[in-house]
């Protein structure tokens, strides 16, 4: 079957937060990541099979959907994992504040990166554990983990690592020896890996694959929680479904422990998507990644020509990190929002003078929000 991603479908008044900011202004939405593409036909029917049965209760995890999972896992990474070591949450940022408080104590550091995911760094909020943050360095046009600033930092004091894999913004892809790197790191620091993986089906060329942290050693396999769900990849983030892997009982435990009480099982709708989503889906998936790697090519050739403008090579998810500190503007996203494109402005990621472009929309958005930046450049 082919499926219509070019479709353009009217978001306003839905209550969306990525359209609903700029409700009845000319601004096109390219920030918050969800994409404008409609979910998997078979996600749609199975979410109007529980409505149509008209009973919306209490759930357990569908006795089959962990171990959809770990096949999923295995067949597409080889990584082992016991249906057991699955947990349902029904976010990634509850299950990353969740590892937050779960491990190290009061008085331990949490360790991440910059920039990065906006609720990375409000986590200290959440636990009131110090969190301290080492930027990213650039070798070669390709952002990466710093490591001895990393070893640095660990030496100093450390219970936590909050790792991003593939990188949101940068869209680093990890090598299996960086990855390895870190988690030797972790471990003889005695380290938690917290990583969140949430973008790993959204690798863009096909000679690349996502290489789970957990999955490179046995000791990363006990060291580490991994965060992964259905959402970003089927477009089905409203519905808060998403997975923890975690190994080893005892941090298992710890983890549940520091959820308990305070974050909601699943929805049933969450779980009928996943288990569609993660059976059925693999066709419109591969379209969908065919699809986006048209538009960051777009985005590449396009941006990599704007006066002012820098880009590294995007290898993974459908966020574009862009330099734009050449061009002199001091609010580059009020610039862009006056010149009718919406972003995401890098202060929030920890970096000012970058703005994050959402390229998940029918070509032809992205291609008339590429033209309003290009105009809008020109005229500085
Ligand atoms: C790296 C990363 N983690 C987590 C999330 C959000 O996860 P959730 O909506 O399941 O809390 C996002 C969404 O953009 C993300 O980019």
């Amino acid at each position: 079957m082919n499926y219509n991603f070019d479709e353009i479908i009217d978001r306003n008044n839905t209550h969306s937060m990525k359209w609903g900011k700029y409700q009845d202004r000319d601004i096109l939405p390219m920030w918050v990541a969800d994409m404008d593409f409609k979910a998997p036909p078979p996600v749609l029917k199975a979410l109007e099979q529980v409505i149509s049965h008209g009973i919306l209760g209490y759930t357990h995890v569908p006795d089959t959907l962990s171990g959809i999972v770990t096949k999923r896992l295995m067949r597409l990474y080889g990584w082992q994992v016991e249906p057991e070591s699955i947990l349902w949450t029904p976010g990634v940022v509850s299950a990353l504040n969740g590892a937050c408080r779960a491990f190290g104590t009061r008085q331990e550091r949490i360790v991440t990166t910059t920039p990065i995911y906006p609720p990375f760094l409000s986590v200290s909020d959440s636990c009131g554990k110090d969190l301290v943050t080492l930027p990213m360095t650039e070798i070669q046009n390709r952002s990466t983990l710093d490591f001895p600033g990393l070893e640095r930092t660990f030496q100093e004091g450390a219970a936590l690592f909050l790792f991003c894999s593939p990188y949101n913004p940068c869209s680093t892809l990890f090598t299996r020896e960086e990855i390895l790197e870190l988690t030797e790191l972790c471990t003889q620091y005695k380290v938690i890996l917290c990583s969140d993986e949430i973008h790993s089906d959204f690798v863009l060329d096909p000679e690349n694959v996502h290489i789970p942290t957990a999955s490179v050693s046995p000791e990363a396999g006990a060291r580490t929680v991994t965060l992964m769900a259905p959402s970003k990849t089927f477009n089905i983030p409203g519905l808060g479904c998403s997975f923890v892997v975690i190994e080893d009982p005892i941090l298992r435990d710890r983890f549940r422990s520091a959820l308990k009480g305070l974050v909601p099982d699943v929805n049933l709708m969450g779980f009928a998507a996943a288990r569609a989503a993660y059976e059925e889906c693999d066709d419109w998936l591969e379209q969908l990644i065919a699809y986006l790697r048209g538009n960051r090519d777009m985005v590449m050739e396009r941006v990599g020509q704007m006066p002012g403008c820098r880009i590294n090579p995007v290898k993974a998810t459908y966020l574009a990190w862009i330099d734009v500190r050449d061009t002199g503007l001091d609010d580059p996203v009020k610039f862009f929002e006056d010149n009718g494109v919406g972003l995401s402005d890098g202060k929030f990621f920890g970096k000012e003078g970058f703005v994050r472009l959402n390229f998940g929309c029918p070509r032809s958005t992205l291609v008339e929000g590429l033209n309003r930046m290009e105009r809008a450049l020109k005229t500085i």
